[in-house]
């Protein structure tokens, strides 16, 4: 008997959807296993066009879908949608880490920086000048066994003037302009750093070394190169047998290093301060044009460094110390004077102005 023309029907349909499924499943394989194999771009990209290009496999899958019946396209429209999501999502997982594979390879290729890439402004702290150069000097008299001290900014009569061989209606008094506080408490504020002098000396035994990077105040007019708070530093030496070539030597050797120059040579000239005995004025061969003669130095080739001597026998006297026993030396020189001559700055009050502008500069 034939089979009726519905049985013949049914049957196809059995045949045809049964190869339906198989070939979902078929495809699925095949996909998945050339993306899985792929380990190049290119190789990835020819699954891509096989299987979910426009005219790939699963494209003509669908192509089908559209002669079949209702019922049919139920069953697998949803089937053959589940088909394409789990091979491009196959494909995207390997994309990206193709990608990233070659990222990795183009870096450990070239092992350098993308010069040109975006950095976002960074607003960090510079650190001041002044800082600068007191942890230059500080390390510097560190390595030579000086202690670093200070002292108050405030001081007394006794300890700026008095102590120093400046007694009461000196005349040196008046080259100090002095910002006097209370007169009535001799109090002031210090005019230079010596004060730190007769600190140390009441509080050490000798030998003693010491430098102070410190601030001074003085009453005078400001302009470019003058305001009524400056920084000076102050060093000293006092022990058994100390003498003028000890000065010099020591001056010497600290100049060199704080300016990084070791043919450095210093001069020396008659300077007076009372608390030093002989007192002298330190020049040094300028450091911009190694003598030469520059702007800087005003085509001399020397530069005024600071002001020294040998400590007066009052003053060690006023600190304590036995004057027959120990003698010594100070230094002491414009730390303001020398950031400005280190940085090229030309006006003082952009030193002390606090411009954030200026000192990001730094
Ligand atoms: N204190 C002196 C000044 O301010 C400088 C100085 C220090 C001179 C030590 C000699 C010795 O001018």
């Amino acid at each position: 008997m034939l089979p009726s023309t519905e049985a013949l029907d049914f049957e196809r349909i059995i045949v045809t959807t049964n190869s339906l499924d198989t070939q979902i499943a078929s495809i699925q394989t095949q996909c998945l296993t050339a993306i899985e194999q792929a380990h190049t771009t290119q190789q990835l990209e020819s699954a891509r066009v096989t299987f979910l290009g426009r005219q790939g496999e699963i494209a003509k899958l669908m192509d089908a879908l559209k002669g079949m019946s209702v019922e049919q396209k139920k069953e697998f429209g949803p089937k053959l949608n589940t088909l394409k999501q789990n091979c491009q999502a196959a494909f995207d997982e390997k994309q990206s880490g193709i990608d990233q594979k070659q990222l990795l390879a183009a870096a450990q290729r070239e092992q350098n920086f993308d010069v040109s890439a975006y950095i976002p402004n960074q607003l960090t702290g510079t650190i001041h000048p002044y800082t600068q150069i007191i942890e230059h000097i500080e390390n510097i008299f560190n390595s030579m066994g000086f202690t670093i001290t200070d002292g108050p900014e405030i001081e007394t009569d006794f300890y700026n003037f008095t102590a120093l061989n400046i007694p009461p209606d000196h005349p040196a008094r008046d080259l100090h302009d002095t910002f006097w506080l209370a007169h009535e408490k001799n109090l002031l504020l210090r005019t230079h750093t010596s004060t730190a002098q007769i600190r140390a000396m009441q509080t050490q035994k000798p030998p003693i070394a010491l430098c102070v990077n410190g601030r001074v105040y003085r009453h005078e007019a400001t302009d470019a190169t003058h305001d009524f708070q400056f920084m000076q530093t102050e060093c000293m030496v006092i022990d058994k047998g100390i003498s003028m070539a000890n000065l010099l030597a020591g001056t010497q050797s600290i100049l060199r290093a704080l300016f990084e120059q070791s043919n450095l040579e210093i001069r020396v000239r008659p300077g007076y301060f009372p608390f030093v005995e002989p007192g002298i004025e330190v020049d040094i061969t300028c450091p911009f044009c190694q003598g030469k003669g520059c702007s800087t130095c005003k085509r001399t080739g020397w530069i005024e460094a600071g002001g020294a001597g040998l400590i007066h026998p009052n003053v060690l006297k006023s600190g304590g110390i036995d004057p027959n026993i120990y003698s010594g030396w100070a230094l002491g020189f414009g730390l303001t004077r020398l950031v400005m001559l280190k940085y090229g700055i030309p006006d003082i009050r952009l030193l002390h102005g606090n411009s954030l502008n200026f000192l990001k500069q730094f």
